[in-house]
C-alpha cells in the first residue's frame, strides 16, 4: 500500500471533487434532520502544499484562482472560504484541507461523520486534524468491508463519499461501484458520491452507463477535463456520480462548473459534462 495522496492534493480533480462534495452537503442541510457523512477512503485530511517531503510537485494549476473567487457562483465562494480559513486556522498559507476536514466543517451539530481510512499512519492524522470537531469518529480499515456495518444509519439520512486511489484501476472501478450498489441496497435513500478518473473517456462512458443501469437510481453524472479526453496524459479528467442527488443540485452545477472550469483549464483544451441518468 504506497498511495500518497499528499502527491495529488489541491489538483484539479481534488478541487472539482472538493467543490462537489461541499455543494452536495449545503443542499441537504436544507432539511434540518440530521444525517450521517460517511466517508470510505478518507485520507489523512490535511496536506501541505509547500512541503516538498509531502510529494508537493511545483503549483496546482489554477488552484490560486479559484481561492481567490469571492464573488459570483455561491458553490465556488463557499469552498474557496473554507479553504482559506483552513489556512488561517493552521497557520500556514500552503495548508490544504482534504474532503474528511472540508465536510467535517460544513457539518451542524444535528449531523454526524464516520470517517474510514486503511493506512494506520493517514488515519492517525485525520485524527489530530479534526481533534477539535465534535460527533466525528475515524476508523482504521477497510473501507470497502466496513461501509456495509455502518448503513442504514439510524437518522435515515446521509452523504456517502468512496474515494478509492484507483492504483489497480480496473479493480476499484468494479469495488466502488460494486460498494454503491451494496449501499443502496441497504440505505434506498443514501447520496452515493463516487469519484473517478478520466483517462480514456470511452471507457468511462461506458462504466457510468453500465452503472446506472444496474443500480436503476437517479445519477447526475460530473466530469471536468483539462485535457482532450482521448490524450496519453495520464490523468485528463475527474468524474463523479451522485446517486439520488439532492434537489436542484443539476441545476445549479450547470452554472458552476463551466466557471470552475475557466479556471481550472484555463488552455481550454479539456470539456466539462452535466447529465442526469434515470431522472426520476
Ligand atoms: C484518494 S485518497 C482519499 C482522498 C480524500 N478523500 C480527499 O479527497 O481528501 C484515497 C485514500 O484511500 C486509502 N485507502 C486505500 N484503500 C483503502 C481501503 N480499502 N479502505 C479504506 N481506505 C483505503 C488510501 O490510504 C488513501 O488515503
Amino acid at each position: 500500500m504506497k498511495y500518497r495522496h499528499s502527491f495529488h492534493a489541491g489538483n484539479f480533480a481534488d478541487v472539482h471533487k472538493h467543490v462537489t462534495l461541499l455543494a452536495v452537503l449545503e443542499a441537504q442541510k436544507r432539511k434540518d434532520k440530521g444525517f450521517l457523512y460517511l466517508e470510505t477512503h478518507a485520507g489523512s485530511g490535511a496536506y501541505d502544499l509547500g512541503d516538498p517531503a509531502g510529494g508537493n510537485r511545483g503549483p496546482r494549476a489554477g488552484l490560486g484562482d479559484v481561492l481567490s473567487y469571492t464573488k459570483g457562483e455561491a458553490e465556488i465562494v463557499q469552498y474557496a472560504q473554507a479553504v482559506q480559513q483552513w489556512r488561517t486556522a493552521a497557520r500556514n498559507g500552503q495548508a490544504y484541507p482534504g474532503s474528511p476536514v472540508l465536510a467535517a466543517g460544513a457539518l451542524r451539530t444535528q449531523d454526524r461523520a464516520i470517517l474510514l481510512e486503511i493506512q494506520p499512519p493517514e488515519a492517525h492524522a485525520l485524527e489530530r486534524a479534526l481533534l477539535s470537531v465534535a460527533r466525528v469518529r475515524v476508523e482504521i480499515g477497510d473501507g470497502y468491508e466496513r461501509l456495509r456495518a455502518h448503513l442504514p444509519p439510524a437518522e435515515r439520512r446521509g452523504v456517502l463519499l468512496i474515494d478509492p486511489p484507483y492504483e489497480e484501476t480496473s479493480r476499484d472501478f468494479e469495488r466502488a461501484a460494486n460498494a454503491a450498489g451494496e449501499a443502496l441496497a441497504k440505505f434506498v435513500s443514501a447520496v452515493v458520491l463516487l469519484w473517478y478518473p478520466i483517462k480514456d473517456a470511452r471507457d468511462t462512458q461506458l462504466w457510468r452507463a453500465r452503472l446506472a443501469k444496474k443500480l436503476g437510481a437517479e445519477m447526475l453524472v460530473s466530469e471536468l477535463w483539462v485535457h482532450p479526453c482521448d490524450s496519453q496524459v495520464a490523468l485528463n479528467g475527474s468524474g463523479l456520480v451522485i446517486l439520488n442527488p439532492p434537489y436542484q443540485v443539476a441545476e445549479r452545477m450547470r452554472e458552476w462548473l463551466p466557471v470552475l472550469r475557466t479556471m481550472l483549464d484555463a488552455d481550454r483544451t479539456g470539456g466539462e459534462l452535466v447529465e442526469v441518468l434515470n431522472a426520476k
